[in-house]
């Protein structure tokens, strides 16, 4: 396999998200966002650690983005604090917070790296989930704010941006199983924020529609390719079926005009409690790309006591198959099954892998991190989108998950993704063998 069987206008790219690097949680002006909270609350994070300084890439990122330029990959896609831009969330303006972002976006451009924003990475000013977050509909307003305001000051050197980053796992763990920030437990949480959220996503792609000249617009879906744990038995396909309109369909049906996923999954009935009259078309926008986040292949039957979905995810480590170190299988089909499943909505454009890449144990040895298992993964995960692609799928891109070990959320720094390895008391890179390879095979 070689690049060039992807084309010369394949994409090319790394995927960060700022409270998982920058760190500098109160510095310059910055409002603190549910992360900042959630991981002060105890045993909510492994460890009970926090993002609080993460990488530093608040104070690092010129050395950061040079990583990017040595490892010759030319995209980079990072998001933006809202409360670093508007420290309320809404309002007063933090200037120094828009100063950081222009620096970042600057420097990019001068090493011929092209800057990819994410608007919504899951950090929530939190005096905006002081007012009900997500689960209060003026947040439309809010969120429109934000996105009118990161246009306004970005729009004239970026024009690649994506509205959310994985609407799914951000309401589902962080208001419904309460395991993310903001920590909300249960269905009403889920349900408002789930409607909220879908609205945002639309209509925040047409605000960038309305004032930016030339946009490249999507927003990122987390896709878990699924399969019944027994391939015969009729409660395991029917229990499939509904955690696939749950994980797979929820965000992206209404976005495409489709409306939610009721038929498949009855809970979602609950969201025409939220729905106004014009919400249906409202719900809907023509993106220009979807993002797709691929990880892993999720195995699933059926369990009367699982309220809703009454449907179990049967753990990579049970089934005593190779997986990473989050319990993920390692299964590189998913990523050829995501793309083959998603393509077949009639109004899609380009799909671009927003997301892959795996977290292992690493050890440095000599200034050296000989990560075999994690190159391996992105070797074969990419060849099966070569596959996906020679068959004349619309792919665009692939960006690997992530630059550098980061804060994995509730699962702290445990969890390394990286291509670069970072000590966390001394600050120090390594790039690892891993970030070699995508190096090599970029060039
Ligand atoms: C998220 C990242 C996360 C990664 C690995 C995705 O769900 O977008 O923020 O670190 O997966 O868990």
């Amino acid at each position: 396999m070689n690049k060039k069987d992807f084309g010369d206008d394949f994409l090319w790219g790394v995927s960060t998200a700022a409270y998982q690097i920058e760190g500098a949680f109160n510095i310059d002006g910055k409002g603190l966002s549910i992360w900042d909270t959630f991981t002060k609350k105890k045993n909510k994070i492994f460890n009970n650690e926090n993002g609080d300084i993460a990488c530093d890439f608040y104070h690092k990122f010129t050395q950061d983005i040079y990583l990017i330029y040595q490892l010759k990959i030319p995209n980079f896609r990072f998001s933006i604090s809202w409360s670093r831009i508007f420290p309320e969330g809404v309002g007063t303006i933090n200037q120094k917070g828009i100063d950081f972002y222009n620096k970042v976006i600057d420097l990019c451009l001068e090493l011929g790296i092209q800057p990819w924003i994410t608007l919504y990475h899951w950090d929530l000013p939190q005096s905006l989930h002081e007012k009900g977050g997500w689960t209060n509909r003026e947040i439309i307003n809010w969120f429109s704010e934000y996105v009118a305001c990161c246009v306004k000051h970005f729009g004239d050197r970026v024009s690649k941006w994506m509205i959310l980053n994985e609407p799914m796992v951000f309401t589902g763990a962080g208001y419904f199983l309460g395991v993310h920030a903001p920590g909300l437990k249960g269905i009403d949480h889920f349900i408002a924020a789930t409607h909220h959220v879908a609205m945002c996503q639309a209509e925040g792609g047409r605000i960038i529609r309305s004032l930016h000249s030339n946009p490249y617009i999507g927003t990122t879906f987390s896709y878990s390719h699924l399969e019944p744990y027994s391939a015969e038995n009729e409660n395991d396909q029917k229990a499939t079926k509904r955690v696939d309109a749950l994980l797979n369909r929820l965000f992206i049906e209404p976005l495409l005009g489709l409306g939610y996923p009721l038929k498949d999954l009855p809970m979602l009935d609950k969201l025409e409690k939220f729905m106004h009259p014009n919400d249906l078309n409202q719900l809907a926008f023509d993106m220009d790309f979807v993002g797709l986040q691929v990880y892993t292949r999720e195995l699933v039957n059926y369990s009367l006591f699982v309220p809703f979905v009454q449907a179990n995810i049967v753990k990579a480590s049970r089934r005593f198959v190779h997986h990473t170190i989050m319990d993920w299988e390692v299964f590189p089909d998913s990523i050829y099954h995501a793309v083959k499943r998603i393509e077949k909505y009639s109004n899609i454009k380009d799909i671009i892998i927003t997301e892959n890449g795996a977290a292992f144990d690493d050890s440095v040895n000599n200034d050296r991190v000989a990560d075999l298992l994690r190159k391996d993964y992105l070797q074969k995960h990419i060849k099966k989108l070569l596959k996906a692609k020679k068959e004349g799928s619309n792919i665009k891109g692939y960006f690997v998950w992530t630059l550098m070990d980061n804060f994995e959320w509730a699962e702290g720094f445990k969890p390394r993704f990286g291509l670069v390895h970072l000590d966390f008391k001394t600050q120090k890179r390594i790039i690892k063998d891993s970030g070699i390879w995508y190096r090599d095979f970029l060039t």
